[in-house]
């Protein structure tokens, strides 16, 4: 597929996230399984997708669905077995479809053995391999670290008389990256799954396995947004560059790292291909550009455009950005930055699918994004299985009200975006045939693959045409990107090389005033009313042009 020898296959790759849990249920447990992905590498190859990135497939007690490690080397029960993997990826491979896998290594579970020798007593040889401290002066914590799913960053273990570090919940403690053992073992289990055949990792929320020397106390300011503190510990980049002159070089791999509390300066370094460290980032600044701490706020388009303008100066010429707007972690797409009112939503889908489709950089599509999938109508705290809503909650319930509490998370909670996918109209949108771990969103009645999959003018229909249009297009896969309009309040118009793409943001139509710089030699892909320099774009409708 690469044009050019020196030009890696992931940069002309589009790549689609399975969160294994809610993908396809195959034996009616109520949890998406291994033998269920494999059942549907079909519908990914016809959707045209190069690259599957699976979240943790890995044994897990499921603290925090899988990103909670138990057995690095094993697979999950309720996902299958290690046959059931070997299945897929073959089934995978014969397609020409690539798979990355979740490297979760700033943190293993509370339930992995190495913790469990680990917490057995200071003199224990594991005992290295996490982050121990003794209570601070007035007894109580070693500092004033948070934890992201509420409460401190440190559990005292009443057994060794010791606190450990554990930036997520207190079943996720953290490894201790000074330990050269532990790199090594991190280092021998991406072999052990490279050697499979899997084609890299993404890498959960890498820029954390450095810890900050004699882990200080932080500031007001810094505890409300700990991430930019945790991420910028000084040992990040040799860990980086040791594991791919151990690891990766030795091996065709893509990497992906998962860059929280990274700035897009920041990211240019991790991803700067003269550096040796990581190909490709996961950025926040766009999913993230309105919370604050846990409250959503408001965005405008003028404001989204100006992060990408910063994200694709910030990527320069040895960067490569990824381009995304939802996976497991945020809000869908189409309810955080398009209209999800059942009038719009294939419409605003449609946009937001070719927003990610057209940017500069590797598109990654979250599963269900094909078919407009939303937010889920929860109706109180308890809907919610994602343990963040709750560690949250105890955090702030004594200054905030449930109703606020609660509005936010209908927004912003993670578990709009993992409720399981939508195939047909059937029961449960026939994810299973049992009852789901997490209830299927009851308009799956109108959205679903099914359905979708008959009908020419359905999201999933655009999403598919666009990515086989964009193999095809240099210009959408090279091209330079350049915002003509940075203010326009409703229209998002950019260049693409001799592309123009225009993105109406709005229920109402406008008719658009191409500047004359960029003259208009027809339509490139799709339909819309062109008249000379003038473009005619129905609410909610994108255009692409061919520009002299
Ligand atoms: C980022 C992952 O994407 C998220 O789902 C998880 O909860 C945290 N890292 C902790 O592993």
């Amino acid at each position: 597929m690469s044009p050019r020898p020196e030009r890696p296959w992931w940069k002309d790759a589009v790549v689609y996230q399975i969160y294994p849990r809610s993908f396809l249920d195959s034996d009616g447990d109520g949890v998406g399984d291994l033998p269920g992905i494999t059942a549907k590498l079909d519908y990914l190859k016809a959707l045209g997708v190069d690259v599957v990135w699976l979240s943790p497939h890995f044994d897990s007690p499921n603290a925090d669905n899988g990103y909670d490690i138990r057995d690095y080397r094993k697979v999950m029960e309720q996902f299958g077995t290690m046959a059931d993997f070997d299945a897929l990826l073959a089934g995978m491979t014969a397609r020409g479809l690539r798979l990355i896998i979740d490297l979760v290594v700033n943190h293993s579970s509370d339930e992995h053995a190495w913790f469990v020798e680990s917490r057995k007593g200071r003199d224990n040889p594991y005992r290295d391999y996490y982050i121990w401290r003794d209570p601070g002066p007035d007894g109580g914590l070693p500092n004033n670290y948070g934890a992201f799913f509420g409460g401190p960053a440190w559990t005292f273990d009443q057994g060794s008389g010791q606190y450990y570090l554990h930036y997520f919940a207190a079943k996720q403690p953290d490894l201790n990256w000074e330990n050269p053992k532990v790199r090594e073992e991190v280092h021998d289990l991406m072999r052990f799954w490279l050697d499979k055949g899997v084609s890299g990792f993404r890498m959960d929320v890498i820029p954390f396995i450095s810890k900050q020397p004699g882990l200080p106390d932080l500031t007001l300011e810094q505890r409300r947004a700990p991430q930019f503190v945790y991420a910028a510990g000084p040992k990040l980049h040799d860990h980086l560059r040791e594991m791919r002159r151990e690891v990766l070089d030795h091996y065709d791999t893509l990497t992906v790292g998962e860059a929280f509390g990274v700035t897009p300066d920041g990211a240019r370094d991790l991803m700067d291909s003269r550096r040796g460290e990581l190909n490709l980032v996961i950025n926040f600044d766009i999913v993230r550009m309105d919370i604050d701490g846990w409250r959503k706020t408001t965005w405008t388009l003028p404001r989204l455009k100006a992060l990408y303008t910063q994200l694709d100066q910030a990527a320069g010429p040895f960067g490569w950005n990824t381009q995304f707007l939802s996976n497991h972690d945020n809000p869908r797409s189409v309810s955080h930055f398009g209209d999800d009112d059942p009038a719009w939503v294939e419409r605003s889908a449609k946009v937001i699918n070719t927003l990610i489709l057209t940017q500069r950089g590797t598109p990654f599509l979250y599963q269900g994004e094909e078919l407009g999938m939303t937010n889920y109508p929860f109706q109180t705290l308890d809907d919610f299985d994602d343990l963040e809503v709750s560690g949250r909650w105890r955090d702030v319930q004594h200054r905030v009200s449930e109703e606020e509490y609660l509005a936010n998370a209908r927004a912003m909670g993670r578990d709009n975006s993992r409720t399981p996918m939508q195939w047909t109209n059937g029961p449960n949108g026939d994810f299973t045939t049992g009852q789901p771990w997490l209830a299927v969103n009851p308009n799956a009645e109108a959205i679903n693959a099914q359905d979708q999959t008959a009908r020419p003018d359905s999201v999933l229909a655009h999403t598919r045409a666009l990515i086989a249009w964009r193999r095809g297009s240099v210009d959408l896969r090279e091209g330079d990107y350049r915002d003509i309009d940075p203010d326009h309040e409703q229209v998002f118009a950019y260049r693409r090389g001799a592309l123009l793409v225009l993105l109406n943001f709005g229920r109402e139509t406008v008719r658009y005033a191409v500047p004359a710089e960029h003259p208009i030699s027809g339509l490139a892909f799709e339909t819309a009313e062109v008249e000379r320099q003038t473009v005619t774009l129905a609410g909610w409708t994108s255009a692409i042009l061919a520009v002299g």
